[in-house]
């Protein structure tokens, strides 16, 4: 099995005089991201890809998921992107380092960021992960929280009822309560003090997410790291790239591409932005 470096991402350069970040994500669930992306960085331009054609990439297997990443980034760097985030838990954990490999440009993906807050949080050292299916069983983040944090001991749940729960808009729903709560039951039993929402959906069920776990336990929400890293990353490159960040909010564009377009797809996203944006079919 291969991971990836925690810190591969800063031998790559940006050297043009303009910036735009590419996200994909398996579908709308990397809207998490972008949210986090747009109250942070609101003057960069950022276009999207969310594989609704394709989606769910939690059951697929790795080797697939290594294709669909790459394909994915491929469509985004054609459509001008020159930093790609990784929006998917499940696509970052099979695929980082092929796309590090294969492609010239920083790579950003949502499991380092939550990977370096969770040790930082985590007092006992004791970290519960809730994913995918690909996710908990590439075990990335049981192989990197050790390397970060000598003897922190980590637990897995994958929780795959909880992605078409939110697509559903089941956000409050007792049953996702139940279901939620189900979940969370092995991570408590073995006295876990953090938890991270391995899955870019998962921030809409914070709430009841940190109700059920009660408040002992620490969150961390991937799409809020993964955006202060991206920012971090842009200040230093206006240093040491002169990268023009003016230039570039004179061309200030948000592009939402998505493979496969319904009016429901419309309601999540939505649901997920807050706010209404216009979809384009790839
Ligand atoms: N957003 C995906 C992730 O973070 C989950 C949805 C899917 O299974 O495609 O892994």
């Amino acid at each position: 099995m291969q991971f990836f470096n925690l810190h591969s991402r800063r031998n790559s350069k940006i050297d043009s005089s303009s910036v735009k970040i590419g996200v994909f994500d398996s579908g709308v669930g990397g809207f998490t991201v972008v949210k986090e992306l747009l109250s942070i960085l609101p003057d960069v331009p950022i276009v999207y890809f969310g594989d609704t054609a394709r989606t769910p990439y939690g059951p697929k297997s790795p080797e697939i998921l290594r294709r669909y990443a790459l394909e994915d980034a491929k469509f985004l760097i054609e459509k001008g992107a020159n930093i790609i985030v990784i929006a998917c838990h499940s696509a970052a954990s099979c695929a980082t380092q092929e796309l590090r490999d294969k492609l010239s440009l920083p790579v950003f993906e949502v499991v380092t960021p939550s990977v370096e807050k969770a040790c930082s949080l985590s007092k006992k050292g004791m970290i519960g992960i809730m994913g995918t299916r690909a996710t908990v069983s590439s075990n990335i983040y049981p192989v990197l929280i050790p390397t970060k944090r000598p003897g922190a001991i980590v637990f897995q749940q994958p929780c795959p009822l909880l992605v078409p729960l939110v697509e559903e808009g089941w956000l409050k729903a007792r049953e996702t309560r139940m279901i939620v709560k189900k979940y969370l039951r092995p991570l408590k039993d073995k006295q876990i003090d953090t938890l991270v929402l391995g899955c870019t959906h998962y921030p809409l069920l914070k709430n009841v997410i940190q109700e059920k776990a009660g408040k002992r336990i620490k969150i961390v929400d991937p799409s809020r790291e993964v955006a202060q890293k991206v920012a971090s990353f842009l200040k230093e490159s206006v240093i040491t790239n002169n990268l023009n960040i003016e230039k570039t909010r004179t061309s200030c564009i948000r592009e939402f591409f998505l493979s496969d377009l319904t009016p429901h797809t419309f309601e999540i996203v939505t649901r997920f932005l807050g706010r209404k944006v216009e979809l384009k079919k790839a």
